[in-house]
């Protein structure tokens, strides 16, 4: 008996607002989301805002040295107690002045001690799960939350194999791009190179070997594996012998929507998509050097990247987005080749069923 083919995903997953406010509600909020980076929050009390599923949060690094993430709420009446970033020795409610310490407990609110059985011990700030990620802040809105290493195995091993001084980065360029498609169009043309050779011409002709490219599911990550070509083309000198990955490429991608990338010369370098609706998308791609120091190999890096790579692929997932919503379109068989490699969909397959899962349970 014939095997049927793996049809790809039906187009009402990328656009239909409904889907996109289940993922909202539950992956946004089942999963571990990028908040920030470490380096904002260098000092005690140091502490900034973001948001994640519709939820205003913030990270503040605590007297102990503790970095911990909050709800950005009061459990007074419900203002809200920081905006933006900024550093504070106690969190003090703007509304009536309830203080807090940065360890979430309720410390003082004016007046508080007239009321009978007011017990300050029993009040404190809803934290929320957070992990340092070699320096990336990861938070998880579900309390039950796995931990990153469960969800990521190994991943964070060999990302500081990689990139040796992962925990000295600091962000130099953020570059922002609005995409017209759903965020998972842009999630899968991340995750398959089948349409690298004939998209990507600097890409497939420059770092990488595209016959030794493979992307293989890591528990939920997406690891990204190639031979690189004789670096000596390379537009930024690279010291091949200080250590092991140096003359690499690889890259992490974690599910749902976060992604490190290693060029050679352990050049870090990150997506993090953000899914505005159901047919907008925002991906900010990162950049490092140690310490945070100006660097024109980066900076040239991530010129020539948003030029090429990037400007090609935006053009590819906001055409994919019109056709999903063509009457004429009826997903097509994914094309999964048993010996994987470049030409095939095998991640697409993974990932599809990570989406699949995400909305349907
Ligand atoms: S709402 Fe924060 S002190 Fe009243
Ligand atoms: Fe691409």
């Amino acid at each position: 008996m014939l095997a049927e083919p793996v049809i790809s995903l039906e187009a009402r997953y990328y656009r239909d607002p409904e889907i996109f406010r289940v993922e909202q509600q539950g992956l946004l909020a089942r999963t571990w989301q990028f908040a920030g980076h470490a380096s904002q929050v260098e000092k005690p009390g140091d502490y900034f805002s973001f948001s994640i599923a519709g939820e205003s949060l913030f990270c503040i690094r605590g007297k102990d040295n503790k970095i911990r993430a909050y709800y950005n709420v009061c459990q007074h009446r419900a203002h809200e107690l920081v905006k933006g970033e900024g550093n504070a020795k106690l969190l003090v409610c703007p509304y009536h002045a309830w203080t807090y310490e940065l360890t979430g407990e309720l410390r003082s609110g004016p007046n508080v001690n007239s009321v009978p059985g007011f017990d300050r011990s029993k009040i404190c700030l809803s934290e929320v799960a957070l992990d340092n990620f070699n320096g990336f802040l990861f938070v998880n809105l579900d309390t039950d939350a796995k931990p990153m290493d469960e969800w990521f195995p190994k991943a964070r091993e060999e990302l500081a194999e990689w990139v040796p001084d992962i925990n000295r980065l600091k962000p130099v360029e953020w570059v922002e791009i609005p995409e017209k498609c759903n965020w998972k169009v842009s999630v899968e043309n991340y995750s398959e190179c089948y349409h690298c050779s004939l998209n990507h011409p600097t890409f497939a002709t420059g770092v990488i070997k595209p016959e030794t490219y493979d992307i293989q599911p890591q528990g939920h990550v997406l690891r990204h594996t190639t031979e690189c070509q004789n670096l000596d083309a390379m537009t930024y000198p690279i010291d091949l012998s200080s250590n092991e990955h140096a003359g690499g490429y690889s890259s992490w991608f974690l599910w749902p929507m976060f992604s490190f990338q290693v060029y050679p010369g352990n050049v870090l370098n990150t997506y993090h998509w953000r899914a505005i609706d159901s047919d907008h998308v925002v991906v900010w791609r990162g950049w490092y050097t140690v310490g945070g120091k100006p660097s024109d190999v980066v900076k040239n890096l991530s010129i020539q990247d948003r030029e090429t790579t990037v400007e090609e692929d935006v053009h590819l997932v906001e055409s994919v987005q019109r056709g999903l919503k063509s009457r004429g379109y009826r997903p097509g068989p994914l094309v999964l080749d048993p010996k994987c490699g470049v030409n095939s969909e095998h991640s697409i397959k993974a990932l599809q069923q990570w989406m699949r899962e995400a909305v349907d349970g």
